[in-house]
């Protein structure tokens, strides 16, 4: 069984999907962690139910670097090291490239491009600092692939594959590990409103948040000799 015990985590987009089921994953095999989003209310209900000792929420908005670095502070505040970072907060919206207004793409391309760049430049220096650490990004299928209705989500997903495989490059030989998770179609509350609906056939047949929690896992416990550089999952029902 995968043993977390005193491994620090810190999680973005932990207020829901795919973040929630893996912050619950990472406190279920013994990790403290420390969980990133907007909605508060959210973030002191997961801490209530993980356990204030092992739990923290830090209200921060991932487009910006300082509330980025106030994440990673606190879990070096609150459980006195980091081991690793999950960056998981991002949004989608479908439709062609005329379809979304400019505020929902620059919004997009804002928080899973340069938000996952700035969780990252939060997190490396303590790595580094302490010799090691893990990155899991958060990417997708649609970063390996583009998609006709979801162009502009792709390219940010791309990105982050990019990113991805750029760091592992960069920072393999001082024993920090980048793995990107590329999942299918998740049964989440991602795209509600902007292309999915909560009555959608569709979502009973995707992979589900804990799911993809369980590979976020295993990457964090995979031996210390071995490192996983993209990981892509799809549900059984989803063609290519
Ligand atoms: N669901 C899918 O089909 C699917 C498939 C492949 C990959 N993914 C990726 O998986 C990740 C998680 O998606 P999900 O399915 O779990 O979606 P979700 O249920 O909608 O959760 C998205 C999370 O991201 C957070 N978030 C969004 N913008 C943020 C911002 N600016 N600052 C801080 N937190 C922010 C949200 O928190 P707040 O709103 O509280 O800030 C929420 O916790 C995303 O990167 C998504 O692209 C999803």
């Amino acid at each position: 069984m995968a043993d977390m015990t005193g491994k620090v985590v810190a999680i973005t987009g932990a207020t829901a999907g795919i973040g929630a089921a893996s912050a619950r994953a990472l406190a279920g095999a013994g990790a403290a962690v420390v969980m990133g989003g907007r909605r508060r209310e959210r973030l002191e209900a997961l801490v209530a139910e993980l356990g204030a000792a092992v739990a923290a929420g830090v209200e921060m908005d991932v487009r910006d670097p300082q509330e980025a670095r106030r994440l990673v502070d606190t879990a070096l505040e609150r459980f006195g090291r980091l081991d690793a970072l999950v960056a998981c907060a991002g949004i989608g919206a479908y439709g062609g490239i005329m379809d979304l207004s400019d505020e929902k793409l620059q919004e997009m391309m804002d928080s899973n491009v340069a938000g996952t760049v700035w969780q990252i430049r939060a997190a490396v220096p303590h790595f580094l600092a302490q010799g090691g650490g893990d990155i899991v990004i958060v990417a997708s299928v649609a970063g390996l692939r583009g998609a006709g209705d979801e162009a502009v989500y792709a390219a940010t997903k791309f990105a982050q594959v990019g990113l991805a495989g750029g760091l592992d490059r960069e920072l393999r030989e001082k024993n920090i590990r980048v793995t990107a998770i590329c999942p299918g179609g998740t049964a989440t509350e991602f795209a509600m409103g902007a292309g999915r609906t909560p009555d959608m056939p569709g979502l009973a047949r995707m992979l589900r948040a804990e799911d993809v929690a369980a590979a976020v896992l295993t990457v964090l416990t995979q031996p210390p000799r071995m490192r996983t550089l993209i990981w892509s999952m799809r549900s059984i029902h989803e063609a290519d």
